[in-house]
């Protein structure tokens, strides 16, 4: 498929957008705000980042039309190894309520599970639905749901998935998954593309130093294509995942950074790079391993 700034998944979604993990809620508003002025149509938000207070004024500065942009917020499941507790119906229903409040919005356009981390998941799953019925969200979806999780919910004879949000990057590159979300037509987002990076997330605490040593080896290939098609590494990265027909999601605290990650669409990456790419697949996942978890697979099979 050729791609553009004006492609949009089957849903409407805009294929990159921004995200907000890890900021505060002062960044948030602050590159929120950025973020939309510098073209950005597609917002990635979440309960658990703590920060939709910010998140939300950044949107409201930026005084664009609601209809002209795409936010997604994900419920916190609630995970007992955390002590957290697991969100009921109800109360799934009063979290999107209550980030709406947040956010200063009337509805969000996706709304998902942000991980199979709680056994409640098909309950929260219902509630998902009846919260498309009445309009408070556009579009529901989940993620980091494996197959085995999302055949839960066809299983269930429950509306189906319309969207995945997991890890994807060429030590992470979920093949079959990918091949599963296509056939049963699940919009697949890529989250964290720049984890290869030597410097993600290069703050102390922040997990950029986990599995430094197969890192290294995908920064040698990338170093060299990135050099060849006189682009930045992670316009590379999000540029592979954008190939692969995912949308992506790309945050930063600096302007520069921000607009810099929305460029995508100058350039292409020739056929027999993406294979060298390709081949760099481990089926790792990175972004929550410094948190020592796997969030598709940490929840325990309901019974
Ligand atoms: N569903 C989930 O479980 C889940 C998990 C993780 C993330 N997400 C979503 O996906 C979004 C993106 O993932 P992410 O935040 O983990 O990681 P990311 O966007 O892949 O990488 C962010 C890191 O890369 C740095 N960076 C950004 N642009 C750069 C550039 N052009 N050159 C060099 N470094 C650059 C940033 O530092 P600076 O800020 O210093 O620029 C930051 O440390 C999140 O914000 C969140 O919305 C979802």
């Amino acid at each position: 498929m050729e791609i553009s700034k004006s492609t949009r998944s089957g849903i409407g979604m805009p294929l990159v957008g921004f995200g907000t993990y890890q900021l505060s809620v002062d960044q948030a508003e602050f590159c929120v705000n950025e973020a939309l002025k510098v073209g950005f149509k597609h917002i990635d938000s979440a309960e658990g980042y703590n920060n939709e207070e910010g998140t939300g004024k950044g949107i409201k500065a930026a005084g664009i039309p609601r209809d002209d942009i795409f936010v997604t917020t994900k419920l916190f499941p609630g995970y007992k190894p955390w002590a957290a507790p697991e969100k009921t119906y109800k109360q799934t229903i009063e979290t999107l309520k209550n980030q709406l409040r947040q956010l200063q919005l009337d509805y969000v356009d996706l709304y998902l599970i942000h991980a199979p981390l709680s056994e409640l998941r098909l309950e929260q799953w219902n509630a998902l639905a009846e919260l498309k019925k009445s309009g408070l969200t556009k579009h529901i979806g989940v993620s980091n749901y494996n197959e085995e999780k999302l055949r839960e919910i066809f299983d269930a004879d429950l509306p189906k998935p319309e969207a995945n949000q997991v890890e994807f990057h060429p030590i992470c590159a979920q093949t079959d998954l990918t091949r599963y979300m296509k056939e049963n037509s699940i919009a697949p987002i890529a989250y964290s593309s720049l984890a290869p990076l030597s410097t993600w997330r290069a703050e102390e605490g922040q997990g950029g130093e986990v599995l430094a040593e197969i890192k290294e080896e995908c920064q040698l290939v990338t170093n060299e294509i990135a050099a060849k098609l006189e682009v930045s590494e992670a316009k590379l990265l999000l540029r592979w995942g954008l190939q692969h027909g995912y949308c992506v999601l790309t945050k930063s605290s600096k302007p520069e950074r921000i607009r810099e990650n929305l460029n995508l669409f100058d350039f292409e990456i020739p056929e027999n790079d993406m294979e060298r790419l390709n081949r760099l697949n481990q089926n790792q996942a990175i972004a929550w391993a410094a948190d020592g978890l796997n969030p598709m697979e940490a929840a325990p099979p309901l019974k």
